[in-house]
């Protein structure tokens, strides 16, 4: 009788501490939705930074979501230029583009500024977070490929 009961309390027991493990996982679940883990495409740091220069330098033209304006600033999304050649695109942020281009079908004819007054790791920050925001999956772009860049068009 008294080693039923105790195997009863045990079953009892451990069903708790069961339960209460389960309980925690479920708690712990929305945590780790909060914190993803980070792209493996570029730091979240790289991105945290290019999110802020892409807000303070391409936002007013490119529009927050990358759709840019129709006839007017094309869109970064999925296009050549983001996802193609990465030395052609650290070229169009550093030195600007204008005259005729055809961008997923449309044509643009506008004038694109420079944006060489930002650093070599402004641009790279910013190059890679379009480069793998709004549907774009292409890879990271180093400081040094920016300077690189940067040299030749001196
Ligand atoms: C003053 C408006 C303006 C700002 C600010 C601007 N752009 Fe542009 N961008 C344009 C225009 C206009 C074109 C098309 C130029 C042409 O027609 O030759 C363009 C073209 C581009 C292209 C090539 C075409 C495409 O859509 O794939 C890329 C890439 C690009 N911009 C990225 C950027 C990034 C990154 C920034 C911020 C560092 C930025 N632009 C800031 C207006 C702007």
């Amino acid at each position: 009788m008294t080693l039923r009961l105790l195997v009863l309390l045990t079953a009892l027991f451990s069903a708790c501490g069961a339960g209460q493990s389960q309980q925690d996982e479920a708690k712990e679940t929305p945590q780790s939705m909060i914190n993803p883990e980070p792209e493996p495409s570029g730091s979240a740091v790289v991105n945290e930074n290019g999110k802020k220069i892409y807000d303070q330098y391409c936002v007013v033209c490119h529009m927050a979501d990358g759709q840019g304006v129709p006839n007017a600033f094309p869109p970064l999304t999925q296009t050549e230029y983001v996802n193609g050649d990465a030395d052609r695109l650290i070229g169009i942020v550093l030195n600007g583009l204008s005259g005729e281009i055809e961008v997923k079908g449309q044509v643009y004819n506008g004038v694109m500024v420079a944006h060489n007054f930002l650093n070599d790791q402004e641009v790279a920050d910013v190059i890679t977070y379009v480069r793998s925001s709004f549907g774009n999956d292409a890879s990271a772009v180093t400081v040094d490929q920016v300077a690189a860049i940067r040299a030749a068009a001196e």
